[in-house]
């Protein structure tokens, strides 16, 4: 009798142990960095349950992080806080290219049974990988150089995607770009992060990340939340930003059919998007941070090519978009979308500029210094020097 009294006992601690570790909040995704400029940046974060988050943000001064209040930046809606799963906390105020450390926190919900009682836990610093103080720089329009990292259609093909940025540190480049295509469909918003994110935290979450949506992660049914995890300046997929003497306009060139195509399902309104941009475009360009810049560079997922056997988007890309980047002084247009590498001489098909589509198997470095010019290295999952391109 009593050896099965002390076992009810025991399973009881034990279960009631697990069921308070089950409802303890972890971080499910992230954290991962959008939306830099020169004075602040966007970190995003999944939790496992409800909890309100906010984000601490220090100078890199090797000062202790406790060793004084520090400024805190919370998400809120309307006035209030918010308190969900999918977190997204603009840190605001900084200075530029200057590196910041952060910590994030949370208070999971207790019970909110009560309108006029909510109820939260203690607050808590959240934690990935075992790392709890996380590194963030801010652009620098001044800076001397601009160096830059680029991978795209990795297509959730997470072995290639890791060999190609595994041995990159946050401090080798200033900002880490996605070129589209990372997942093959946004069937469930959770999917796309996982892939997109998490087989390169090391640097997600300490480095800016700037997205150039692909046709790919327009589809799926979960399409729709894509722009919760890619937060930009403007609230669309095609915005303006800058670094050192390189200006940057990222464009979207939607789906690569045209809009009736079987495919689509009677879904796809990509012309009249596209031409929405392209009203944007001619005034984005104007912009005296994007204009004054020595080197002016256009990143799309879909190369804006003009050949007798290229696809709807393409032709439309280059007949609509290529005059004004022209106009406006472009010197590169940088790409993927092809799953190979091509190379497009200035003046080959109405371009300004030269046309460089990276492959899904290779990552493209890009070093630019005012004065010297744009050097372009190419590097395969091996590490392997391939290529180098000088502009
Ligand atoms: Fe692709």
């Amino acid at each position: 009798m009593k050896k099965w009294l002390t076992w009810v006992l025991a399973l009881s601690l034990s279960l009631s142990a697990s069921l308070l570790t089950a409802k303890e909040p972890t971080l499910k995704y992230g954290p991962w960095i959008q939306a830099v400029t020169e004075t602040g940046f966007t970190v995003l974060l999944k939790t496992s349950v409800d909890v309100m988050a906010w984000v601490e943000v220090a100078p890199d001064d090797g000062t202790a992080f406790e060793a004084e209040p520090r400024q805190a930046y919370c998400q809120t809606v309307a006035g209030r806080r918010y308190c969900g799963r999918m977190h997204s906390i603009r840190v605001s105020g900084l200075e530029p290219g200057t590196t910041y450390r952060y910590r994030i926190y949370r208070q999971k919900l207790e019970d909110a049974s009560n309108d006029n009682a909510v109820q939260y836990s203690a607050a808590k610093v959240v934690w990935a990988n075992n790392t709890k103080t996380f590194r963030m720089r801010t652009f620098d329009a001044s800076a001397r150089t601009c160096k830059f990292t680029m991978v795209c259609d990795m297509h959730q093909k997470v072995d290639v995607y890791k060999s190609l940025l595994d041995g990159v540190k946050p401090d080798d480049f200033d900002f880490l770009l996605l070129n589209g295509d990372i997942v093959n469909a946004t069937r469930n918003i959770d999917t796309s992060i996982k892939y997109t994110f998490e087989p390169v935290r090391h640097l997600s979450a300490n480095m800016p990340v700037v997205f150039a949506r692909g046709n790919h992660e327009g589809r799926g049914v979960d399409w729709y939340k894509t722009p919760e995890v890619f937060p930009t300046t403007t609230g669309e997929f095609y915005f303006t930003f800058r670094q050192g003497p390189c200006a940057f306009v990222v464009l979207d060139g939607g789906e690569d059919k045209p809009d009736a195509d079987v495919e689509y399902a009677g879904h796809a309104r990509y012309d009249a998007y596209r031409s929405r941009q392209l009203e944007w475009l001619k005034e984005a360009v104007k912009d005296p941070s994007f204009a004054s810049a020595p080197y002016k560079i256009c990143l799309i997922h879909i190369p804006a090519l003009n050949d007798k056997d290229s696809w709807y988007t393409q032709k439309w890309l280059n007949a609509h978009f290529v005059p004004v980047l022209n106009e406006a002084g472009v010197c590169l247009m940088l790409s993927g979308h092809h799953h190979r590498y091509l190379y497009r001489e200035k003046g080959d098909c109405g371009n300004g500029f030269p046309i460089v589509v990276n492959s899904n198997v290779d990552r493209l470095d890009v070093f630019a210094e005012e004065g010297k010019g744009l050097d372009l290295r190419f590097f395969n999952t091996k590490g392997e020097q391939i290529r180098t391109l000088h502009f």
